[in-house]
């Protein structure tokens, strides 16, 4: 029976999202103050702007199933409002239990009320628990999920050894990071001290805060005999997500350690390399200008978008009615794209603003890398950056050439 009228003892409304309708804090009523981040200050967290975040989530999990092809279990252990876990019951074929928890009495009070509304609570369970114990719970063989959502404030590190051992061989781990500041190197040792890796404050640190993710749910899997392989990953508003899929067993866990490395940059000329090994970090002398170069890492050096998953989340978001389907298609298909362009891109405007030259378009970059025989990709990470096989010093030629032809 679904109950019309709810008594929050806090400011709340209805919304829609996706295929369901859901009891959220009124947001307005909590932000006091122009600098209040009104998600944080209301009593039962709930940001619409994460529906981007969830509707991928929905596309991502989809195209999981359809790969499985069976039905699949989900467990959103840090669920707020439930609306997240609530959406991949309500819109994911072939779903037969979602498990959503959460630590706060009032985020559950009001998870079970939007399960009964959206008439779901024969497959959606709602549990009032510390994430880390419900997960230990399910860490034992037949108890495990095939996909977990860990959707947490700030850094998901907290969560990812109980979330691994409660995924079951080839299940589906998908973790958000909003813990920026670290991944991106502004707190460098916050960085270390949680994801296990060196960030650097390059014009691309959003890519290595998605390799310092993967590459610390790689170490953390392979512990226990577990490697990964990264489906899909991405960097939109103010946060970064990863989807990791794991596979039992030592060798598989070796051939992940093994994607470990650096990334080492050159902040005088712009030249980037990988290395594997921290024995062959020579940054001693960058190979194109002499200077003295920094590094990133340990990280996954390894793919970090899987060009058929990609194709499976476009297909997806074809067949699926959301608000945001044209962004995703956007990002999809640059994803897709640079699912097999070298690691690290180059954003055009800091390359003109270090030549102090005009601006050119991306397009024309592009054309020119291409003209010169060079493979060259626009990147979902920023709108202004390009994946290239081209060095440092080819693109600052070719962005000189670009420039003086548009004159
Ligand atoms: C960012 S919110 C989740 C948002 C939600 N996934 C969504 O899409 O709207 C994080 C939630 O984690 C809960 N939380 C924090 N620490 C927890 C813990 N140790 N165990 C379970 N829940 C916890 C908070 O109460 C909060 O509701
Ligand atoms: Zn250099």
């Amino acid at each position: 029976m679904v109950k019309e009228v709810f008594e929050t003892n806090f400011p709340s409304e209805t919304v829609q999202e996706g295929k369901v309708k859901v009891v959220v804090p009124k947001l307005k009523a909590f932000k006091k103050q122009p600098s209040d981040y009104a998600p944080s200050k209301a009593p039962v967290f709930y940001n619409p702007v994460m529906e981007l975040n969830r509707d991928i989530a929905v596309l991502a999990f989809q195209a999981y199933q359809r790969m499985v092809n069976r039905d699949i279990s989900i467990c959103e252990p840090l669920t707020s409002s439930g609306i997240r876990g609530i959406r991949f019951a309500a819109e994911i074929h072939g779903v037969k239990k979602v498990v959503i928890s959460d630590i706060s009495e009032r985020a559950i009070k009001l998870a079970k009320h939007n399960v009964n509304l959206n008439g779901l609570n024969e497959r959606v369970t709602v549990q009032h628990k510390d994430a880390n114990c419900l997960l230990s719970c399910h860490g034992a063989p037949r108890k495990r999920f095939d996909i977990m959502d860990i959707d947490p404030f700030g850094s998901p590190v907290p969560y990812l050894d109980s979330t691994v051992r409660a995924l079951r061989n080839k299940g589906l781990l998908a973790a958000t990071a909003t813990d920026l500041a670290p991944l991106c190197g502004v707190h460098a040792k916050a960085c270390v001290r949680k994801y296990g890796g060196k960030p650097l404050r390059t014009e691309y640190c959003h890519e290595i805060a998605v390799r310092l993710l993967a590459g610390c749910i790689a170490t953390v899997a392979a512990k226990q005999d577990i490697g990964v392989h990264i489906l899909f990953s991405h960097s939109t508003d103010h946060y970064i997500r990863v989807y990791a899929q794991i596979a039992y067993g030592a060798k598989k866990a070796d051939a992940s350690t093994k994607t470990m490395g650096y990334v080492l940059h050159c902040f005088n000329c712009l030249h980037r390399e990988t290395a594997r090994s921290p024995f062959n970090l020579h940054i001693e002398k960058c190979p194109e200008c002499g200077s003295k170069m920094d590094w990133a890492g340990p990280l996954w050096l390894g793919k970090i978008f899987d060009t058929q998953f990609c194709e499976l989340m476009a297909q997806e978001n074809r067949h699926t009615a959301f608000r945001n389907n044209r962004k995703i298609a956007t990002l999809i298909a640059l994803t897709k794209d640079e699912a097999e362009a070298p690691a690290t891109y180059y954003v055009i405007d800091k390359i003109s603003n270090k030549l102090s030259l005009p601006v050119p378009s991306v397009a024309a970059m592009l054309k020119i890398l291409h003209d010169n025989g060079f493979e060259a990709v626009p990147t979902h990470f920023n709108s202004r950056g390009l994946r290239t096989n081209a060095s440092a010093s080819a693109v600052q030629n070719l962005l000189k050439i670009a420039v003086s032809s548009q004159e």
